[in-house]
């Protein structure tokens, strides 16, 4: 049944669909992703435990908190529970340890190993009432409560912004069982206080200049770090997605401002009176009122060398600002680096980078600002099964130029979306991880969800721009809770292809409806082809969430197996495999969320009425075969 049969029978055959997968997957007979996997399927349950199919284990990487330097500066379940982390002592001492709610991975493995490596972690945002016990007592958590909360406890800011960020630490396999190496020469935080340069068509530009840095070159930190991304040279790409989170005072202040530039820089990204997280009632770089631009310097995609800890991270600014939240890549065939992106919001868009040069595959240092010059482009699915990678491009001739209000590249690059609008872009349902396989010249994307979706077309102010809000032939679901997986095939299997075909590889459900997974996330494709999917749903009515594999190919397409089921409250993330296959690493993210540290709804990973905590994992089978 083809994707387009499928929409004319209507929901009824969804749960065949995610049973019976697709067909019409092109002409070339690829030998990979064809077989289940070797393990009996578990079932989703409610547990409170990180439970594996039989013949499966894990081993713990680091849990938040664990003191990742030589000096044992870890923050105790103890000091936890009885609220000791909104101090400057704690803050130090968490900028010594793996930061808190790791989400995206990457493995680079010592001279390819499989058994010794570094491992980079992004460490997304903090779960106040898990953190800061008091917090939970005096209902701070709210946003209003979250003020008088704040300016009492102001070291609980800069706890946080030690918490944020990225944490980077070697790893090795020693008698088949993984650890981090404590004090490894290359372990690393880098948090929300971190210089970071600024590079690509927008470094330097008026918007991206604060009195702090009339430059516009140099930023304090990275934050909002969702999901991640390798290069083929070695170097680890960290996606900035919620920042708009995390800055205050947008209401009062927008009127006001007296620069048209700023006003429209913000219109596409727009921010919050009050932010989820009350920094700035302590740090005006927080409220937009003090600092209209600082907002604009986050929503970047930020590279990172793992093999140097002095080098100083770079936000590549030609790969766009928006809410970032993955930056996988594959080489396109002429050996230029095809990076593909999502912009994780209802009604956000999906992007890919090509780079101008090609890559250098044995001199890595002459990689080393290949992400700074290239052309970004955004998806348009059409209903007939095809697409169109759109560039944008400042052109003073072009749609992109002076007569629709683009003054230059920069310009370009951070309103993305707003170029993207004028383009005609399809507005997605959330677009999270994007896996390209360059094998295959396929590329899968995870929809996770759109409850905003109506069945019915019409225009509705969004997000600071009228759009058409009804389902499309991509986004074929009214009020999607549940998300899709759309399988894209780039032209001529070619990563840099302008055309693409695409169809919807698998309908999630959850809850009879759909294949037995609910809101997929990241995912990652093992060395035989199959699609990995972890997911991410916050709805306490479907099983936890979980770890599925799907076949991609053959008569098995479309079927899926679960191994992984998360913890209570956890979202399971990362998702990457060594070279070889034989080790996933997961990061289990907020374990307990929905609970506090008063009222806790899990004690994992340690089990005893300890907080919980965000772990990063190591999943291997007792057999030490492939996963
Ligand atoms: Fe941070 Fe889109 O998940
Ligand atoms: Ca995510
Ligand atoms: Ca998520």
């Amino acid at each position: 049944m083809s994707r387009r049969q499928f929409i004319g029978a209507g929901s009824a055959t969804v749960a065949n669909l995610a049973v019976v997968g697709c067909t019409g997957v092109g002409a070339r007979a690829l030998p990979t992703g064809s077989q289940p996997s070797a393990f009996d399927a578990i079932k989703p349950g409610r547990e409170d435990a990180l439970r594996l199919a039989r013949g499966y284990r894990y081993d713990v990487i680091a849990r938040w908190g664990d003191a990742i330097f030589s000096d044992d500066t870890s923050l105790t379940g103890d000091e936890i529970l009885a609220g000791k982390l909104t101090s400057d002592a704690a803050a130090t001492r968490q900028l010594g340890c793996m930061g808190t709610n790791c989400d995206g991975i990457a493995y680079f493995g010592d001279a390819g190993s499989s058994a010794r490596g570094v491992l980079c972690v992004n460490n997304e945002f903090v779960t106040a009432a898990l953190t800061f016990a008091a917090i939970a007592d005096s209902s701070a958590g709210r946003a209003a409560g979250r003020e008088d909360w704040t300016r009492q406890n102001p070291q609980a800011v800069s706890f946080m912004q030690a918490a944020h960020g990225i944490s980077i630490v070697e790893v090795a396999r020693s008698s088949g069982r993984w650890k981090m190496l404590r004090g490894g020469r290359r372990n690393r935080r880098i948090c929300a206080t971190t210089p970071i340069a600024i590079a690509g068509p927008a470094a330097g530009a008026a918007l991206l200049r604060t009195r702090a840095d009339p430059q516009g070159r140099t930023v304090l930190g990275t934050f909002a770090n969702c999901s991640a991304g390798r290069t083929p040279w070695g170097t680890y790409l960290s996606a900035e997605e919620n920042i708009d989170d995390y800055f205050g005072g947008s209401t009062d202040w927008l009127a006001g401002e007296p620069d048209a530039a700023v006003r429209d820089a913000h219109r596409r990204f727009p921010l919050l009176q009050r932010s989820l997280y009350g920094w700035e009632y302590v740090d005006t770089r927080f409220d937009v009122r003090s600092n209209p631009t600082e907002p604009l310097r986050h929503g970047w995609i930020v590279e990172v060398d793992p093999q140097d800890p002095a080098s100083r991270p770079v936000k590549r600014t030609a790969l766009g600002r928006f809410s970032h939240e993955s930056a996988n890549s594959a080489t396109s065939r002429d050996g230029r680096l095809v990076v593909y992106m999502g912009d994780d919001d209802e009604f956000e868009y999906i992007y890919k980078f090509v780079t101008r040069d090609v890559v250098n595959p044995v001199d890595r240092r002459a990689n080393r600002d290949l992400l700074d010059n290239g052309t970004l482009y955004v998806a348009r699915f059409d209903a007939d099964g095809s697409g169109q990678w759109l560039p944008l491009r400042f052109d003073p001739k072009g749609p992109l130029g002076p007569g629709s209000g683009f003054a230059s590249e920069a310009d370009v690059v951070i309103r993305a979306r707003a170029a993207a609008d004028l383009l005609g872009a399809t507005p997605m349902d959330r677009p999270e991880d994007i896996e390209p396989d360059a094998r295959s010249g396929r590329v899968y994307i995870a929809c996770t969800k759109n409850p905003d979706r109506s069945a019915n077309p019409g225009e509705k102010q969004w997000s600071g721009r009228l759009i058409d809000t009804g389902v499309d032939a991509a986004n074929p679901r009214a009020n999607n809770r549940r998300g899709h997986i759309i399988e894209l095939s780039e032209n001529d299997g070619d990563m840099a292809a302008l055309r693409f075909t695409w169809e919807v590889f698998v309908f999630a459900g959850g809850d009879g409806a759909g294949a037995a997974m609910a809101c997929p996330d990241n995912l990652a494709i093992d060395p035989s082809g199959r699609l990995w999917v972890v997911t991410d749903t916050d709805d306490r009515t479907l099983a936890n969430n979980g770890c599925f594999v799907i076949a991609t190919r053959g008569a098995a397409r479309g079927q899926l197996q679960q191994l992984a089921s998360a913890p209570v409250g956890a979202e399971l993330s990362g998702c990457e495999f060594t070279p070889d296959g034989r080790t996933l690493f997961l990061s289990v993210q907020h374990p307990g969320e929905g609970g506090t540290l008063d009222e806790p709804v899990s004690d994992w990973p340690d089990g005893e009425a300890a907080p919980p905590r965000s772990t990063v994992v190591a999943v291997t089978r007792d057999d030490s075969a492939t996963i």
